[in-house]
């Protein structure tokens, strides 16, 4: 199965993604996770990536393109988390392969920026934590590798503030692209995540 999981930032794209991929072993591809990891072990990649990433743009089309491409070329199962975000990147997908199902996840701008800015991250096993909605067992430390948590460096409100536009004027056409494709289902994530899990798993069934 090849899904794609839409949405603005701090929506829950990656948590959801975390939980199908353990749950259901759909392998999760997230283009965020993947530049942050090039930004930590300072690859050109990751030294040309962080330019955007840490204001909130977009990192250039030909750039996550590419790089996706080459990720995916061998696989036959997986979500795309955070890819496409663009008009330009849609197209480029839908000539390397036929997309399942399109999870388009919705919420307020007030609890988006609201999970984003309580949102604390494993730097080793890339997972997410809430201080108050989802927190670790232990303060800052992550549960299922023990590593300490941090908060990204564009979690910043100024940096949310640019995302959530960008998200509005590049990402957002993309709905009514998956939509007249017939192949689009919205899923509300204002309630319990075990219920967004649920619903996600009726929308691809
Ligand atoms: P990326 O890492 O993809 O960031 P994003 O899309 O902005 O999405 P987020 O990771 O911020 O949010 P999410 O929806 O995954 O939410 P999460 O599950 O963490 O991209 C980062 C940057 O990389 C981009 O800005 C760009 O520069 C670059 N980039 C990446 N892909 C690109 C592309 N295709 N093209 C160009 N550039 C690209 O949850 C958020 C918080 O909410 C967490 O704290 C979580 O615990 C909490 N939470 C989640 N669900 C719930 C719930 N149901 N109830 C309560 N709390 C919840």
């Amino acid at each position: 199965m090849k899904l794609v999981f839409l949405g603005p930032p701090g929506v829950g794209k990656g948590t959801l993604a975390n939980m199908f991929e353990e749950r259901n072993n759909i392998p999760k591809i997230s283009t965020g996770d993947l530049f942050r990891e090039n930004v930590k072990n300072k690859t050109e990649l990751g030294k040309e990536a962080e330019k955007y990433m840490n204001s909130g743009k977009l990192v250039p089309d030909e750039v996550v393109i590419g790089m996706v491409r080459e990720k995916i070329k061998n696989m036959d199962s997986y979500i795309l988390d955070g890819f496409p975000r663009t008009i330009p990147q849609a197209e480029a997908l839908d000539n390397i392969t036929i997309i399942d199902r399109v999870i388009n996840y919705t919420a307020t701008d007030k609890t988006i920026i609201e999970r984003l800015s309580g949102r604390r991250t494993c730097p080793k096993c890339n997972a997410i934590y809430h201080t108050k909605n989802i927190p670790p067992k232990k303060q800052g430390v992550c549960d299922k590798c023990g590593s300490a948590l941090i908060q990204r460096d564009d979690d910043k409100p100024e940096a949310i503030k640019k995302r959530l536009k960008v998200y509005k004027q590049q990402t957002e056409p993309l709905i009514k692209l998956y939509k007249q494709k017939g192949i689009l289902v919205d899923v509300d994530t204002e309630k319990p995540l075990e219920k967004i899990y649920e619903a996600t798993l009726k929308a691809i069934k």
